[in-house]
C-alpha cells in the first residue's frame, strides 16, 4: 500500500511502540534520542540536499504561515468565520491581494468581491489558465478548506518569479480567490464562481441574508455598486479562457486510508439545498393535552427521521414506475447524503408548544436523475406526514448543482504532473496516483459552465473538515504546490 512517502511519516511512531513495550525507560529515552537524531538528519536532507531545488522556504513553510495567518482573519471571536462580504472577508482578500502582489501578479477585485491575481506571460492575448478557490469560510471552520487552493496557487506563482519564469508563460495565468462557495450567509453557494462564469441570474442580487440585508445591499455596504449590468460584465469570455484548475482539501478520509498525499478529481457531485418550512398551532405548554396539539417541533422530527432513512435505504423508498431506473437506485446507494444542519423554531421558548419550525436539507449525489428522483419522493412522503399532522409544510428549493464531471485530458495532465512531483520528492512510489469523486462542493462546478475543469485533492487527517480539528500535513502543502508547479511547467 503506502509508498516510501508514507512510510517515512509514520516509521517514527511504529518504533515508539516497539520501546515503550520493553519495560526499560532507560532504552525508551535512548531510542528517542535515536529517533530525534534521524528526524533531524532526515529534515537536513529535505532542505539541504536532493529537494533543494524543491523550493521548500516558499511551497512549504511560507504557504504554511500563510495559511495560519488568514486562519486567524474572522468575523467571529474564538473561531473562524468569514462569510460573503463580510469584515473579516474584506480583509482577508486584502491580504490576499498582498500575497498575490509578491509574487508578481497584477491585482484586483471585481463587483461580486471576488480577488484576482494575473500575470500575461508571453502571449496576453491567450486563453488564460485560471486557477482559484474560495476565501469565505463555514462557521467554526478549519483554515484549510479554500484557501489550500488560493495559497499554494500564489505559492507557486512566487515560485515561477523567483526563477524568471513567470514573463515567459505561453498563456496568461490569473488566480482567482471567490468570495462565496459555501453560502452560509445567502444559502445560495457560488455567488462568486457563478458570476465569472457567467451563471449568477440578476435575481440573485435580491436575495436577503437573516437580517434582511440583500446581496446587492451587503455590495453596496462595500462601495460596490451592483445591477445586473455590471453582473453581466463580470462573465468571461469563454474564448480568452483555457481552462480552471482548483486545488482542495479532499475533506474525507481516503487518502489517509491509501497513505498519498494527492490525487486528481473525476467528478463532483450534484447538490441540492432546501428549506422546510413547519406551520402549527402555537401553545401553553402546559395546557393544551397531547392530542390536540398540532405541533410543528414534532413533525419536524419526524420529517428528519424521513429523510435519514430515505438517504441510508434508498432502495427501499424508490420505486421503479417511471421516477427511478435501476442504475440510478444502484448510485445513489454508494453515494447519496442527506444532512439537516439548521433548525430554527418560533418563538423558541421551553415552555411554549412553537408556532413555526423551519430547517434546511442538503442532499447530495453523484447521479443527477436520482437526486431529483430522492427529492420527489421524499416530498411526496414529507407532505404526507404533515397532513397526518394536521400542520402545514413549505419545501423551497434554495439551491440546485448539477453533478460535474472533470474534463479527461486536463486530469491527465494533472495526474501526470503529481506523480512526477511523488516521484521528485520521494524517489521511487508504488501503484497509479489515486483518482477520487468529490461529495463536497467546490467553485469547479460554477466554472464547468465557463470552460473545462479539474481538480486535485490533499489528504486532511482524519478525513477531518468544516471543523476547526481540519489539519493538513506541512508536507502535503508542499506537495500540493510541487504538483501545480509541475503542472504549471508544461504552459512553459
Ligand atoms: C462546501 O464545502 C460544500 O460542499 O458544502
Ligand atoms: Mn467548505
Ligand atoms: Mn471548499
Amino acid at each position: 500500500m503506502a509508498h516510501s512517502y508514507v512510510r517515512r511519516i509514520s516509521k517514527p511512531q511504529m518504533m515508539i511502540v516497539v520501546v515503550t513495550s520493553s519495560s526499560s525507560i532507560f532504552s525508551f529515552c535512548f531510542a528517542l534520542s535515536l529517533l530525534a537524531f534521524f528526524a533531524s538528519a532526515h529534515i537536513l536532507t529535505d532542505t539541504e540536499g536532493k529537494n533543494s531545488d524543491l523550493f521548500p522556504e516558499v511551497l512549504r513553510e511560507e504557504a504554511v504561515a500563510r495559511l495560519y495567518e488568514l486562519g486567524k482573519v474572522s468575523d467571529a471571536e474564538g473561531y473562524l468565520e468569514r462569510t460573503f462580504l463580510s469584515p473579516a472577508s474584506i480583509r482577508a482578500g486584502n491580504l490576499i491581494r498582498e500575497w498575490m502582489e509578491d509574487a508578481g501578479l497584477r491585482t484586483w477585485m471585481d463587483q461580486m468581491g471576488n480577488v484576482h491575481g494575473r500575470v500575461e506571460g508571453m502571449n496576453p492575448s491567450a486563453d488564460a489558465l485560471l486557477i482559484g478557490s474560495h476565501l469565505d469560510t463555514v462557521v467554526d471552520a478549519g483554515i484549510f478548506d479554500g484557501s489550500l487552493g488560493i495559497i499554494s496557487a500564489i505559492s507557486v506563482l512566487k515560485v515561477l518569479n523567483i526563477t524568471a519564469k513567470l514573463q515567459k508563460l505561453r498563456r496568461p495565468i490569473e488566480v482567482i480567490a471567490f468570495s462565496d462557495e459555501e453560502g452560509v450567509r445567502f444559502q445560495s453557494t457560488f455567488l462568486g464562481s457563478a458570476a465569472v462564469a457567467g451563471v449568477l441570474p440578476a435575481s440573485a442580487l435580491q436575495i436577503s441574508d437573516k437580517s434582511g440585508v440583500t446581496v446587492q445591499n451587503a455590495l453596496m455596504d462595500n462601495s460596490i455598486e451592483a445591477t445586473e449590468e455590471t453582473l453581466s460584465q463580470l462573465k468571461y469570455d469563454p474564448k480568452s479562457v483555457w481552462g480552471y484548475v482548483e486545488v482542495h482539501i479532499e475533506q474525507g478520509p481516503v487518502l489517509e486510508g491509501i497513505g498519498l498525499p494527492l490525487a486528481v478529481v473525476k467528478g463532483i457531485a450534484g447538490q441540492t439545498r432546501l428549506k422546510v418550512t413547519v406551520r402549527g398551532s402555537q401553545g401553553h405548554a402546559g395546557t393544551v393535552p397531547m392530542s390536540m396539539r398540532q405541533d410543528p417541533m414534532a413533525a419536524a422530527a419526524e420529517l428528519i427521521v424521513l429523510l435519514e432513512s430515505l438517504c441510508k435505504r434508498p432502495k427501499d423508498f424508490l420505486s421503479y414506475d417511471g421516477q427511478c431506473n435501476g442504475f440510478a437506485v444502484e448510485s445513489l446507494s454508494g453515494s447519496l447524503v442527506c444532512t439537516v444542519g439548521e433548525i430554527s423554531s418560533w418563538p423558541s421558548a421551553s415552555n411554549v408548544i412553537p408556532g413555526q419550525v423551519t430547517f434546511t436539507v442538503d442532499l447530495r449525489a453523484i447521479d443527477d436523475m436520482g437526486r431529483e428522483a430522492v427529492l420527489y419522493e421524499l416530498s411526496d412522503r414529507m407532505y404526507q406526514i404533515c397532513e397526518k399532522r394536521s400542520v402545514s409544510c413549505t419545501i423551497e428549493r434554495k439551491h440546485d448543482a448539477n453533478a460535474v464531471i472533470c474534463d479527461t485530458e486536463l486530469s491527465t495532465q494533472l495526474k501526470s504532473a503529481t506523480y512526477s512531483t511523488l516521484k521528485r520528492m520521494e524517489g521511487e512510489i508504488q501503484g497509479d496516483v489515486p483518482v477520487l469523486m468529490s461529495g463536497a462542493g467546490h467553485d469547479a462546478m460554477a466554472m464547468s459552465h465557463l470552460t473545462k475543469v479539474g481538480m486535485l485533492f490533499v489528504r486532511c487527517r482524519g478525513g477531518i473538515s468544516h471543523s476547526p480539528a481540519e489539519h493538513v500535513l506541512d508536507e502535503d502543502v508542499w506537495a500540493a504546490g510541487l504538483a501545480i508547479l509541475a503542472f504549471l511547467e508544461t504552459h512553459l
